[in-house]
């Protein structure tokens, strides 16, 4: 009978977070502009009893669970942004915002740390627990924008997960250190003297000068980087010339350098900063480097990461924790609260079929089994974490 009536709230939890998932899927909003995903998360705080939200960072959103008075704070983190990505998944709730889309399960996590709130409301907790709702993860500083507007200030830990469709549901991938690499974006601005396209003694072809550059900066990974420290290149945007007969007098080259290891980072940003100087040199053009946004690494901390493995076990079974092994080379801005406070980032499996696309494409889907898991397992490092802190 009570494992009847505990299958019956599960159930119910389970359809009310797809709800919620659904909705914010099918109505996705990019970084800073989450605003009726931040209303939507109001209103469904506000039906397990939760009052008492703040509002900060923009568009983001914190409020409070358990024991208030408490003096003890742990935080559990949703990231809530889609990206600028046309959705082809053809599913009955796929996005209606035109060139938009909830492509990093960022859906699922709001409806993942929603659940929880509605679990933890359930129960006797040794203390406090803040909910964090972040806008724009995608844009990289949305953590640095909570953290400025205090949303971390008083917390002893955070912890956070992230879906990830390379493992299977039912899995988590839990790990002390390095998770998630240094990221650095840069912009190069390239200025030469347009011209004829038959006179190219009168000019200084940007062109050229770029396609010099890009070609010299893949040997940064290959030569100047120890072999075991991961490190990558990647130019992701190049903007050159009007058309077949003019010589290009200005370029634009925007990419993102990613490192695991702080000796392979410096390496990789002193080394492309000489290469865009000798270039410019090489080809006679002018060069303005800029790194706008730098991203520090995730690295978990060893105690975090124990309280996290210990939960995830109580929810999956300790046999179902995976190491990801070496650190992904993506980026990830809850690196921003790791600088200041203790904390984990794990990843939930929700594999569906080969046909679903990975993330930020525009076939990205992942299995909804996931979200009563992630739910509990947010639910359960907060006690876990509040209790070994008596
Ligand atoms: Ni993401």
């Amino acid at each position: 009978m009570q494992n009847r009536q505990q299958r019956e709230v599960d159930d119910k939890l389970f359809e009310w977070m797809c709800e919620i998932r659904r909705h914010i899927h099918q109505n996705p909003e990019l970084s800073y502009l989450e605003v009726d995903t931040a209303a939507y998360i109001r209103s469904k705080l506000n039906e397990v009893g939760i009052q008492g939200q703040t509002r900060l960072a923009g568009t983001g959103l914190i409020a409070e669970t358990g024991r208030l008075e408490s003096s003890l704070t742990v935080g559990l983190r949703a990231d809530m942004d889609g990206l600028p990505i046309t959705e082809e998944t053809g599913l009955p709730y796929a996005s209606v915002n035109p060139g938009i889309m909830h492509a990093c399960g960022h859906d699922g996590h709001v409806a993942m740390l929603l659940g929880a709130a509605a679990l933890l409301q359930q129960m006797d907790l040794p203390g406090k627990v803040r909910l964090l709702f972040q806008p724009a993860e995608e844009k990289g500083n949305g953590a640095a924008k909570m953290i400025e507007a205090g949303a971390i200030e008083g917390l002893a830990a955070i912890f956070a997960g992230h879906i990830d469709t390379h493992y299977p549901t039912g899995y988590f991938t839990v790990d002390e250190g390095i998770v998630c690499a240094y990221a650095d974006p840069f912009i190069i601005k390239l200025k030469g003297s347009g011209g004829h396209a038959a006179r190219p003694h009168e000019s200084k072809d940007a062109i050229l000068a770029v396609a010099g550059l890009i070609t010299s900066l893949q040997s940064l990974v290959a030569r100047e980087v120890d072999p075991n420290h991961a490190a990558v290149l990647t130019v992701g945007r190049v903007e050159a010339g009007d058309t077949h007969n003019v010589i290009a007098g200005d370029a634009h080259i925007e990419g993102t350098v990613r490192s695991t290891h702080p000796v392979a980072r410096a390496r990789m940003l002193s080394g492309l900063t000489r290469i865009v100087k000798g270039n410019a040199v090489l080809y006679g053009v002018k060069t303005d480097l800029e790194f706008p946004a730098a991203l520090p690494a995730v690295i978990n901390n060893a105690s975090a990461a124990a309280v996290a493995a210990e939960a995830a076990a109580t929810v999956i079974t300790e046999g179902n924790i995976l190491s990801q092994g070496p650190s992904s080379l993506g980026g990830e801005d809850f690196a921003f609260y790791l600088e200041k406070i203790n904390g984990c980032l794990i990843r939930f499996g929700a594999q569906l079929s080969d046909e679903t696309g990975s993330a930020h494409s525009s076939t990205f889907n992942f299995d909804e089994a996931v979200l009563p898991l992630g739910a509990a397992w947010y639910a359960q490092v907060a006690l876990q974490f509040l209790q070994n802190s008596q």
